[in-house]
């Protein structure tokens, strides 16, 4: 979970976690057959867990990277029990001192895991400590200081780290090869995501339809932990509205309250879309410009925001800024200019611009 500034504190589908995300419990599966979509990672996940068991070693260093909400926690503490080992969990930002992480990793069983959640946030002193005890499960401390400093080297049971990341990019190459087994989360589809809340309303004890499932799922910004949020608030319209069963009907009531339009874009979507099509003509204009101009933080435009659109292929990240695409335009109900138009038609053609 990232620790943002609270921008917009109301923004029902923000895909960073909030406290009361996980306040029925049961809702958060516990194994990789109770864990719906991702199908490559959990195929791979499957076999790696296997063979470690097998071998009765550690498992290799596990990377999950991908746009927050989408499991990357959850998925680590299922490996941990499908390996039938301790899970330590901590992140980044909280490792301060070599001395912290030497602490956290002389303390682990052999085969546990340790989870480090937001791993593109170490500090670069402690990562350096990192890199040898993920390849040789040694540990290289200095202990004192000036001329009575002396190096000691402690030997570390074989344990499996698993990273998590938001930013794959902001993680050094260093740090990344030592990974054994990066493994990429994708946005959810519409059909995985009415899987999701479908066994979620089950769990919450709430009577919904399959297509009421779908309303909510399609509002989900391809994201879980969104798709359990927007189930609760409509879970709340129904036992207001003495509701027996959530129907199509009744969810698309609740939702559009909540102002989470028919493909789950709210008003912060909209404004940044608005944003880029009236003040820069639909761009390119660069992310800081932009952040400036929406009075918000970079870095919740280009990991919250900024996503999901550019996977709804709204917007497009160019090496010289973003632009609104036709099908962005199309969306706040304005046309591109002409030139925008052949532009994009070029690029589309061009490259298959990745991140
Ligand atoms: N495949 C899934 N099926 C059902 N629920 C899921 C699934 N994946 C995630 N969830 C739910 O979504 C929520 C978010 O999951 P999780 O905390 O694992 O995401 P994350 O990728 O670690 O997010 P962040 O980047 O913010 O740390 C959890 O409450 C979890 O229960
Ligand atoms: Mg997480």
């Amino acid at each position: 979970m990232t620790d943002f500034p609270d921008t917009a504190p109301d923004r029902i589908v923000d895909t960073i976690g909030r406290p009361e995300d996980n306040a029925d419990s049961g809702i958060r599966p516990v194994s990789l057959d109770d864990f719906t979509g991702q199908k490559d990672v959990r195929e791979n996940l499957s076999i790696f867990i296997q063979a470690a068991r097998k071998r009765g070693d550690a498992m290799d260093h596990t990377l999950f990277y991908g746009p927050p909400g989408l499991g990357k926690t959850t998925l680590a503490q299922i490996v941990a029990r499908e390996l039938g080992v301790s899970f330590r969990a901590t992140s980044g930002p909280v490792i301060a001192k070599a001395g912290d992480l030497a602490a956290l990793l002389t303390n682990l069983q052999p085969r546990d895991v340790l989870f480090i959640d937001e791993i593109h946030r170490l500090n670069p002193a402690v990562e350096e400590i990192l890199y040898p005890a993920m390849e040789d499960f040694q540990l290289d401390l200095i202990i004192g200081e000036g001329p009575a400093a002396r190096s000691v080297r402690i030997d570390l049971p074989p344990f499996t780290l698993v990273g998590a990341t938001t930013r794959a990019g902001l993680i050094t190459t260093p740090l990344r090869e030592r990974f054994g087994i990066p493994l990429h989360m994708n946005f959810y589809t519409e059909d995985e995501l009415t899987f999701i809340v479908s066994r979620g309303a089950g769990i919450l004890g709430l009577e919904m339809s399959e297509d009421g499932a779908r309303e909510v799922a399609r509002r989900s910004r391809g994201t879980p932990r969104v798709a359990n949020r927007l189930l609760r608030r409509v879970r709340d319209f129904a036992i207001v509205g003495d509701a027996e069963m959530v129907d199509a009907k009744l969810a698309d009531a609740a939702l559009l309250r909540l102002d989470v339009d028919a493909r789950g874009l709210d008003k912060m979507d909209r404004k940044y879309l608005n944003c880029m099509a009236e003040h820069y003509g639909g761009g390119p204009v660069g992310v800081e410009t932009l952040a400036a101009a929406l009075a918000n933080e970079r870095d919740v435009l280009e990991e919250v925001v900024e996503p999901f659109l550019i996977q709804q292929g709204m917007v497009h990240r160019t090496p010289r800024g973003r632009m609104l695409t036709p099908q962005g335009w199309n969306y706040i109900g304005l046309q591109p200019p002409a030139e925008i138009a052949a532009q994009m038609d070029l690029l589309s053609k061009a490259e298959k611009l990745d991140d």
